[in-house]
């Protein structure tokens, strides 16, 4: 059984492209729509009910292009607004902190798990409740990284770029007491700073293993399509569509370097057209 219908991606800007990556080299054959809210990127910064309301209009446009299932790329939105998308959308939707959660559990020897991510995802608790789901042998210590989307955004992603190196090590400095051997990206924009943040972890706390939750999501969309026989026919040539809520010409230049390959079609669109007015 195939299903050929496009999987939908989501998140508020450039952070889903860390699962558009891993589910472009794990299922090539899955033509996927990807929207960056850049036009009202940061979420993390905001209250839940804003960030539900824009995790419903993001939704809306998706599942316009009649997609199979929506990854929803977003830390933040998975911890906040995941069980409202869920009631509001007949379509299976997928966010990012159990699989990284699950993964941090199997990787981390000392039992002591760090997250980095927004304001939001750190304040809401989800990774801490669903450790804690896991096992209750856990400590866990959040982070919130509120320069990180930002710099992100704005193209500070050079391994070489000062400014991120210096919001890194005051991140990474509060972590030193609690000693973690494993710190999962809670947000899904870290990972195109990942060797920054290997690089200023190393230096600060020493080796530890790092949890990419956009890379662990992708995995896990990848097992739920393939026990459904949801997957498109692996003769085919996916191809991704990325769509935008502002001006595409930054997001082309940092998905570029981030996909490693040229971006060009990326399309602006007026994401007030897709307000969510309540299930049909
Ligand atoms: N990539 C989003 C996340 O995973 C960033 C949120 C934001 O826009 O602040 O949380």
């Amino acid at each position: 059984m195939t299903n050929k219908k496009p999987i939908g991606v989501f998140d508020s800007g450039l952070g889903g492209l860390s699962a558009v990556r891993v589910l472009k080299k794990i299922l090539p054959e899955e033509d996927i729509i990807y929207f960056g809210d850049t036009g009202r990127v940061p979420y993390g910064t905001r209250s839940p009910e804003i960030i539900t309301r824009y995790a419903l209009d993001d939704m809306n446009f998706l599942c316009s292009f009649g997609v199979k299932a929506v990854l929803v790329a977003c830390g933040t939105v998975s911890s906040v607004a995941l069980d409202a998308l869920r009631e509001s959308f007949d379509v299976p939707v997928m966010g990012v902190v159990e699989a990284a959660a699950k993964k941090a559990c199997e990787v981390s020897q000392n039992k002591k798990v760090a997250l980095l991510a927004t304001n939001a995802t750190v304040k809401n608790g989800a990774y801490e409740k669903y450790l804690s789901s896991i096992s209750s042998e856990y400590a866990f210590m959040g982070v919130g990284c509120p320069m990180f989307v930002p710099l992100v955004e704005n193209g500070y992603i050079e391994n070489s770029c000062k400014v991120t190196r210096l919001f890194c090590d005051e991140y990474i400095s509060k972590l030193c007491d609690f000693c973690p051997d494993c710190i999962i990206l809670g947000c899904t924009h870290y990972p195109l700073i990942k060797d920054i943040i290997k690089s200023s972890t190393k230096e600060l706390i020493g080796p530890v293993s790092i949890v990419d939750s956009g890379e662990q999501a992708a995995l896990e969309i990848k097992e739920f399509l393939s026990a459904g026989g949801l997957l498109n026919d692996t003769c085919h040539k996916g191809n991704v569509q990325y769509f935008v809520s502002d001006d595409t010409f930054s997001f082309c230049q940092s998905a570029s370097v981030f996909l490693g390959e040229h971006i060009t079609n990326v399309t602006k669109i007026d994401i007030s057209d897709y307000s969510y007015k309540g299930k049909k």
